[in-house]
């Protein structure tokens, strides 16, 4: 058995109780105790993984929703697995995004920059449709995947000297998109402070997350894990573009990672025509943030805990099989809170190649094939990448395989085959 050997001086601890947006006062939301990160897979199931609190705050001045303690990007990344994976709602929603671009002006010629790019999926798609894109990821292992698919990436983190390097090398980028990466920092001004340096005068910025009433209002509390730093609504990060002189223009939801908001911005200056969609939302979250949904999304954590744990040891009980379907970072935070380990979870059917064969942090169950767990299927698979459900669903159903489904959110649904 491996121990792990970080010291605690690699977590930053941000004075309790500050709001990492606006410095104000915090109130506590839910804490689901100390977990691993929840994408250190490890290569041995009883490999004893760090833990780090994972505690949700809200300021109570901007409504702001963070995490308490924020792990060092360094060793967060340290062990980094996630790639995106192919699928055909994402390939809709770069459509969508692509589309909605072409709406708001960026024409061919456009210099367009992704921050997190990850494997290059999204560029891989605009690319014959602008004149240049150029990716930047923190992850090397990624980002090399990247590369080897022909698009033009560079191993860092981006922020305000990045930016100002690649401005002086490539010119200003006419789009900059930052999907799912801005919560990723525990200080998401330094990559604001590189989009204000690299953005021409008209560029778009699309910044794209989960989106906190989604995330609440559907007791996504899985989607709480500590790459997750912040659980962000329109009006915080309009809140934070305005030191830039930046605003809002647009704003497009989608259905990606159990939903999603792309925020559309521009310099206040480039003068781009506000949408009703932006107006609308910002009087939904209005009201959402005066409604008591916050402490209730708190309580509807344990009420799953409870009846998922029951639902899976009454079945374990009665000599059922039961396999996790995706081994994603909501599975991780999902099986650590519920306790649930290998001993009733076994394995985890997952399509990414770097994933198989490793094991989830903490509850060790194994990471497999999804040919391999056709091959040998469980009496029911807990769906922990449920935001993909119709695409898994159809995938067991047409290798012949009639099991129950177990739906963990938003409240636990056996679906009986
Ligand atoms: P994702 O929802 O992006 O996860 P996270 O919670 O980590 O952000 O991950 C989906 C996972 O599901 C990913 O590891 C790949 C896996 N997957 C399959 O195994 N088969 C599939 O058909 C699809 C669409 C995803």
């Amino acid at each position: 058995m491996k121990l792990a050997t970080l010291e605690s001086t690699s977590v930053l601890t941000v004075p309790l109780a500050e709001c990492r947006i606006c410095a104000s006062e915090t109130s506590l939301v839910l804490d689901l105790g100390a977990m691993p990160p929840a994408n250190w897979l490890t290569n041995d199931p009883s490999d004893v993984v760090h833990e780090f609190p994972l505690t949700l705050e809200q300021c109570v001045s901007c409504r702001n929703l963070q995490l308490s303690h924020c792990v060092d990007a360094g060793v967060l990344y340290s062990r980094y697995n996630y790639a995106t994976p192919q699928s055909k709602a994402l390939s809709r929603h770069y459509e969508e995004l692509l589309m909605a671009l072409r709406k708001h002006g960026a024409g061919d010629e456009s210099f367009v920059v992704e921050v997190g790019s990850n494997v290059g999926l999204l560029l891989e798609f605009f690319k014959p449709h602008f004149q240049r894109v150029l990716g930047i990821d923190p992850a090397e292992n990624i980002a090399r995947i990247a590369q080897e698919r022909g698009i033009d990436t560079i191993v860092d983190f981006f922020d305000a000297s990045v930016a100002a390097r690649l401005k002086q090398q490539g010119g200003p980028a006419d789009v900059i998109v930052a999907r799912h990466c801005m919560a990723h920092n525990a200080d998401p001004y330094s990559l604001l402070d590189g989009v204000d340096s690299l953005l021409s005068a008209n560029g778009i910025l699309v910044i794209e997350n989960a989106y906190a009433l989604n995330t609440v209002l559907n007791n996504e509390f899985d989607q709480i894990y500590h790459e997750h730093m912040f659980y962000f609504s329109l009006s915080v990060i309009n809140r934070m573009l305005r030191r830039y002189d930046m605003e809002a223009f647009d704003v497009q939801m989608s259905e990606v990672h159990g939903g999603s908001i792309a925020v559309f911005a521009a310099r206040k200056a480039a003068r781009y025509l506000k949408t009703q969609a932006v107006v609308d939302t910002l009087a939904s979250e209005d009201d959402f943030f005066g409604s008591d949904a916050i402490r209730r999304f708190a309580a509807s954590a344990f009420e799953i805990r409870d009846s998922l744990t029951r639902v899976v040891s009454n079945a374990v009980r009665s000599g059922k099989t039961i396999y996790a379907y995706g081994a994603t970072a909501k599975g991780s935070t999902l099986l650590n809170f519920c306790g649930l380990t290998r001993e009733s979870i076994p394995y985890c059917a997952d399509s990414t190649p770097i994933k198989q064969g490793k094991f989830m942090p903490k509850s060790g169950t194994q990471i497999v094939s999804e040919e391999w767990a056709f091959q040998n299927p469980p009496d029911a698979f807990l769906l922990t990448a449920w935001n993909y459900k119709e695409e898994l669903i159809e995938k067991v159903r047409r290798a012949g395989i009639t099991c129950d489904f177990i739906m963990p959110i938003p409240n636990v649904l056996v679906t009986r085959s």
